[in-house]
């Protein structure tokens, strides 16, 4: 498009990432990387980390940095970024965000879908490249960052990049701790059989199609607040949520039992099959008990609920927000180089913590959950996941 007389060109890549290289050293030939140009790069850029900078640097000889587009999809989801107005456009919810109010984090991307034909890709990457170190870690640094300056992309992404380089490294001693590794067998999914991983694959595989992680960020505002991530292929539901648990009343006046038990306040962000931000509360039952009785409520907060707002967003693709915005040249929601080197490393480590520990992919149905470990990752510490 032209724009101030000159030509501006935008180009996307969504091919295997070994082909990077070559195609921007081709364009720079062909004049397509000249200073208005830019570049859309589609995930995953390499496989760890010294295969993504071999990747970046070839690209960093045809491009700066400011013309270069790492798309990450979830950060162009309607919900994902309303959590970016719940947290910064509201004044009640920033003095909550912190260890004092909050017990823990959950962040859950459940697929229903398998491998299938994409298992020459997937056997290379597994759960852990193919959803964490992206996805997921971006989810997590919306959380958990602190409040950028201004929306201007480098704002935010320097918070992100505190909030990566926060994470507390996963040692190899921790492997079997703080993660669990999982691969699908045979099993249904919505209602009809399915095959396992390795019947897709054609022959034993070490891969992992389920992941689930106890991270913890090291800074004032975290410390002692567990982020609990999962992800999975064929698992039990389509489910994309954030959960943010907060701490039980200090004191119930309450009692238990028979008068209603007092469920700590959740806030929980969906992305997946509904976009929705709800908050659950206490309550009282309508009544003239002469006791008290509580139940708990669930408040929507996406938009409003008494008939002149009430308006479901239109579903959009994720990519049509993140392509006007590389079209508009605005990067605040792509993932800049330093982002993406920390979020390799701390993944690096991770990978190799289960290489020394030789932790291999526990079974799990497909249909399921995950394996029962996911759940005591969770029930150790007396939580629970939000849906199992
Ligand atoms: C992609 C992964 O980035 O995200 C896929 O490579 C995954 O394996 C997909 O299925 C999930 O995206 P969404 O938007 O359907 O949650």
């Amino acid at each position: 498009k032209a724009r101030s007389g000159e030509e501006e060109t935008t180009s996307f890549l969504a091919v295997s990432p070994s082909l990077y290289g070559r195609i921007v050293t081709a364009m720079k030939a062909a004049g397509l990387a000249e200073k208005n140009d830019r570049i859309v790069l589609e995930k995953p850029v390499g496989r760890d980390l010294e295969s993504f900078r071999e990747i970046d640097d070839a690209v960093a000889d045809a491009f700066d940095e400011r013309q270069v587009f790492r798309i990450d999809h979830y950060l162009g989801k309607e919900t994902v970024q309303n959590l970016i107005a719940l947290r910064f456009g509201n004044a009640i919810f920033e003095p909550l965000w912190n260890n004092l109010t909050i017990d823990h984090v959950q962040i859950t991307v459940g697929e229903t879908v398998g491998v299938g034909d994409r298992w020459p890709y997937y056997d290379e990457y597994g759960a852990l490249r193919d959803m964490v170190q992206n996805h997921m870690l971006q989810l997590l640094c919306l959380v958990a960052m602190e409040p950028p300056s201004d929306l201007d992309p480098d704002s935010v992404r320097n918070e992100k990049v505190k909030v990566l380089r926060s994470l507390r490294p996963v040692m190899a001693e921790d492997a079997e701790r703080v993660t669990v590794r999982g691969q699908y067998t045979a099993g249904e999914v919505e209602g009809r059989p399915v095959e396992s991983y390795e019947a897709e694959r054609g022959q034993p595989s070490d891969t992992e199609t389920f992941v689930a992680i106890r991270a913890d960020i090291d800074n004032w505002r975290w410390a002692g607040v567990p982020f609990f991530m999962r992800t999975g292929k064929r698992l039990a539901e389509k489910r994309t949520e954030i959960v943010i648990q907060f701490k039980p009343v200090p004191h119930s006046i309450f009692g238990h039992g028979e008068r209603g038990d007092i469920y700590d306040n959740r806030l929980v962000i969906e992305l997946q099959p509904d976009e929705d931000i709800s908050l659950s509360v206490m309550n009282k039952k309508p009544g003239l008990e002469q006791r008290m009785q509580l139940q708990p409520i669930r408040m929507s907060l996406s938009w409003g609920q008494d008939g002149k707002d009430a308006a479901p967003p239109r579903r959009r693709v994720a990519y049509e927000r993140l392509l006007l915005d590389a079209l508009n040249g605005d990067s605040t929601l792509f993932v800049r180089r330093d982002e993406a080197e920390q979020a390799w490393k701390w993944v690096d480590e991770l990978a190799d913590a289960w290489t020394c520990r030789e932790c291999k992919p526990l079974d799990y149905a497909a249909g399921s959950w995950g394996p029962e470990a996911a759940d005591l990752l969770l029930s150790r510490t007396g939580r629970k996941w939000n849906v199992r």
